[in-house]
């Protein structure tokens, strides 16, 4: 049990990563609150944690992030059920506006940013106004994206407001630290949920879809999202702080990948090895794998 009798808010909590967060740290001691603006899939997944035998340690709190009152609401919540608060993820996100930066529309970016930016400001605001009263720690963590460290990796205004979670995040771990309240975030790559599944495609289609197109074989799940927000929720990361750790499979690792993309007159080095020696006038040195 490595987060024995921690206490946890958890947004975005009713589905995908956040779900997966919920009921790992759950199942790892902690008392957890579930916030999440969809009450439907917060009464499904209160359903699935109760047979899991953790309904004592579990309260749901419908709550839009993007409220000020609400996120206070949150926190109380926390605070009168369980006593304090020492752990939030501030994960809850939507694909926001997507489009030609040309026609977008000023009112669907400022829903992504409500949502994605304040939403996230405003946890770190209320939670970390508790813990330092509590004068005990604590551990917040934001989901950022693969989408806010370059241009090709989610819509546009998606990937502003996730650029702005990773450096939110820099700036707070700076202000908290002396407070042993640690700031991380965590960049996932693509993790199959139902935001990435979209509006009508199957699970199996979207897995099907991404096979092949990251150095990793298999795609990312909500649990790969939730042990690494273990790790950044207990101690043994006492000493990471500010950090936007990358969770997607080596997909970023990869970078632009142009030899495949341009066909450069090199593979990837996989079925061979060579000692290039560049034009130093002294020839390559080619050998067979195992040579
Ligand atoms: N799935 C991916 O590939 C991926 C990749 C990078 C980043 N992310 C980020 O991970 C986070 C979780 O996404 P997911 O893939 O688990 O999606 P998901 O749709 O499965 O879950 C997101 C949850 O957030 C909730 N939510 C949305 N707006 C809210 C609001 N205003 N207030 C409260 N709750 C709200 C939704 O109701 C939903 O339950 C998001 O911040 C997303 O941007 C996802």
């Amino acid at each position: 049990m490595r987060l024995q009798k921690k206490i946890a808010i958890v947004t975005g909590g009713a589905n995908g990563m956040g779900r997966s967060t919920a009921i790992r740290f759950l199942q790892e001691g902690a008392y957890v609150v579930i916030a999440d603006y969809n009450d439907t899939n917060g009464a499904d997944t209160m359903r699935e944690i109760e047979e899991q035998g953790f309904g004592d340690s579990v309260r749901f709190i419908k709550t839009d992030v993007s409220k000020e009152a609400d996120i206070k609401k949150m926190i109380e919540c926390a605070a009168d059920n369980f006593g304090g608060l020492d752990i939030i993820f501030n994960n809850a996100g939507v694909g926001g506006a997507v489009g030609p930066v040309w026609d977008l529309q000023v009112d669907e970016w400022d829903y992504t940013f409500d949502v994605l930016v304040k939403g996230v400001f405003l946890g770190v605001k209320h939670a970390s106004r508790l813990m330092r009263q509590q004068g005990r720690g604590g551990a917040i963590i934001n989901t950022a994206s693969i989408a806010g460290i370059s241009g090709g990796c989610g819509p546009l205004s998606y990937s502003a407001a996730k650029a702005a979670v990773i450096n939110l995040t820099k700036a707070a771990s700076v202000q908290l630290a002396p407070d042993r309240i640690r700031v991380n975030a965590i960049c996932p790559g693509f993790i199959l949920t139902g935001l990435t599944q979209g509006m009508n495609q199957s699970a199996e289609d979207v897995a099907a879809n991404l096979a092949g197109k990251q150095p990793y074989p298999d795609h990312g799940r909500g649990e790969d999202i939730a042990g690494t927000a273990l790790f950044l929720a207990t101690e043994d990361s006492r000493f990471v702080n500010g950090e936007a750790i990358v969770v997607d499979g080596a997909l970023t690792a990869l970078g632009p990948d142009l030899w495949q993309r341009w066909d450069l007159p090199y593979e990837r080095d996989m079925d061979k090895s060579v000692l290039n020696r560049g034009t130093t006038g002294e020839g390559h040195v080619r050998r067979k794998l195992n040579d």
